[in-house]
């Protein structure tokens, strides 16, 4: 790697690592040449393992053996190496997970080769809030799903949240945007799967009840709303975790972890 000691900010590689506020990249998915951020030298590691171009690295000194090891096969790899407080004027925040490193996006499977292998899939209906999504692919990782698949306005997974919540699960599980519901809806019928909407609501299964086929999409819904009414006519089975003491739903990253806990077993 190629070490570059920063006494100031000017240089505009240094671009990638600015702005880094919730607010200024909540809008951005996927833009086209686009890049990711992950922190952590154990989130960099398993981009690496996924097969992830990296484009720079910015860290602090001391944390720079650790990076030696990490980055050894690749040695062009520009590693900026700075004071925390210049650090952190640049990217807006404490730099205390060692590193931070400008990842180039992957580019995104189609659908069907997603489908193709597998049998539980998790679907994001539109999901806003980074933090959900994170869990969510950790619930899916851990709990041994095959998949995620995002609708078109769903948040980003590889927003720099999702990554740090999901403990770099988004670089390990398999996933990608489905098109609009009119497409998907075919698309998974295409490949067996049974869509499963997670939803509230009289009429629905009790997913104690519920058995699952051989393929499950589960489909979550939005944070505020819940289910889109696409989402909901594509669906095949309603499910729905039944509440107790006046509590209407659970947070949908929670819902998901119960209801994978449940179809995984
Ligand atoms: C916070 S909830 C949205 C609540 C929304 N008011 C509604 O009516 O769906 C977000 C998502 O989590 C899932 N969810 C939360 N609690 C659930 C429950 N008890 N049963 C089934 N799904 C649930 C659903 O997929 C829902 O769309």
């Amino acid at each position: 790697m190629q070490i570059v000691r920063l006494d100031s900010l000017d240089a505009p590689e240094l671009d990638d690592y600015s702005r880094l506020t919730d607010v200024a990249l909540r809008r951005r998915t996927e833009p086209a040449g686009g890049l990711y951020l992950a922190e952590s030298t154990k989130v960099i590691a398993r981009a690496l393992a996924a097969g992830h171009r990296p484009r720079s690295v910015l860290t602090r000194e001391s944390w720079l053996p650790e990076l030696e090891q990490l980055l050894s096969g690749y040695p062009d790899l520009t590693v900026y190496v700075g004071e925390d407080a210049l650090l952190e004027q640049l990217t807006g925040y404490h730099l205390h997970r060692g590193a931070l490193a400008s990842m180039h996006r992957p580019v995104l499977p189609e659908p069907a080769e997603i489908l193709r292998d597998a049998k539980r899939v998790v679907i994001l209906d539109g999901l806003v809030d980074h933090t959900n999504v994170g869990a969510i692919f950790r619930s899916v990782a851990g709990l041994g799903a095959d998949a995620v698949l995002v609708t078109p306005r769903c948040a980003d997974p590889l927003y720099r949240r999702s990554v740090r919540v999901s403990m770099g699960t988004v670089l390990q599980v398999p996933w990608t945007r489905l098109p609009e519901w009119r497409e998907a809806t075919p698309l998974l019928h295409e490949h067996g799967f049974e869509i499963a909407a997670l939803a509230l609501g009289d009429g629905a299964i009790p997913l104690d009840r519920y058995r699952p086929g051989e393929k499950v999409a589960l489909v979550l819904g939005t944070e505020g709303d819940g289910l889109g009414r696409h989402a909901l006519s594509s669906a095949d089975t309603i499910v729905t975790i039944p509440m107790l003491h006046g509590v209407d739903s659970l947070n949908v990253a929670a819902a998901a972890a119960v209801a994978l806990w449940a179809i995984t077993r």
